[in-house]
């Protein structure tokens, strides 16, 4: 495949770098050539979090990923200006694709792949995510919809995909607390089970279905 694609990411703990990486080397191993890999955590235009940003499951269950997140965020990145961000839309704007990865916040993507999105007039795109609950496609596809809202109208979305990731001590601590206070609450339960599950996400199938993905959008777009 002759495309020229550049890769932008944000990861807070670590799951959505690490199907970056596998993504590059896969893609890299298919004949895609990656001009600029971008580190989107370096440019946070936005100090502060998404606020209010509707969740994806709209349920007790993304409030506590949350929370219990959040109390495991104050050693996050630096705010940078929003030049910065312009900046690295810039770089990215040379190549015929420009792959943008993110962590699921709030339903969502961060305040900082939200301004990425929003530079990347006239281009290719194709999203891959991680987030906390990966029990369904519809609910990967909800999130990709939020997040694909962020791009200019004239932007090109070609594709995306998403895998479920681990999450935080802090995160298993809290349902456990809500399970201690009432041990009939099957939600607490669930929340748990489900905590268990993610932790071990990403895996090698979770980054070979996404890597299929994207190569299958990169074909329809070489056709
Ligand atoms: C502040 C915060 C908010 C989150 N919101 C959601 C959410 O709404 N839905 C969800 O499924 N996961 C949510 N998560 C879980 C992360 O998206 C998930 O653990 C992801 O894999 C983290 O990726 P990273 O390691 O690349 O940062 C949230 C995590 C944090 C820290």
């Amino acid at each position: 495949m002759n495309i020229t694609c550049s890769m932008a990411v944000s990861s807070k703990s670590g799951n959505t770098k690490l199907v970056a990486d596998a993504l590059r080397r896969e893609l890299s191993g298919a004949g895609v050539r990656f001009a600029t890999f971008i580190d989107l955590d370096d440019a946070d235009a936005d100090p502060v979090q998404s606020e209010g940003v509707e969740s994806a499951k709209g349920a007790e269950g993304d409030e506590a990923v949350e929370n219990g997140q959040s109390a495991n965020a104050a050693a996050s990145a630096p705010v940078e200006s929003t030049s910065s961000t312009s900046t690295i839309a810039t770089q990215a704007s040379e190549a015929d694709v420009i792959f943008v990865g993110f962590w699921c916040d709030k339903g969502s993507c961060s305040p900082a792949v939200q301004h990425f999105l929003q530079g990347l007039a006239g281009k290719r795109v194709f999203l891959f995510g991680t987030c906390g609950f990966g029990e369904s496609d519809e609910y990967f596809a909800q999130i990709l919809d939020r997040v694909r809202a962020y791009l200019p109208a004239d932007a090109q979305y070609i594709g995306g995909a998403m895998s479920q990731g681990k999450m935080g001590m802090g995160v298993k601590r809290r349902y456990e607390g809500m399970l201690e206070k009432d041990p009939e609450n099957a939600q607490a339960r669930m929340l748990i089970d489900n905590w268990n599950k993610a932790q071990s996400h990403p895996n090698e199938d979770d980054v070979s279905r996404i890597a299929a993905a994207a190569k299958e959008a990169l074909e329809v777009i070489s056709e």
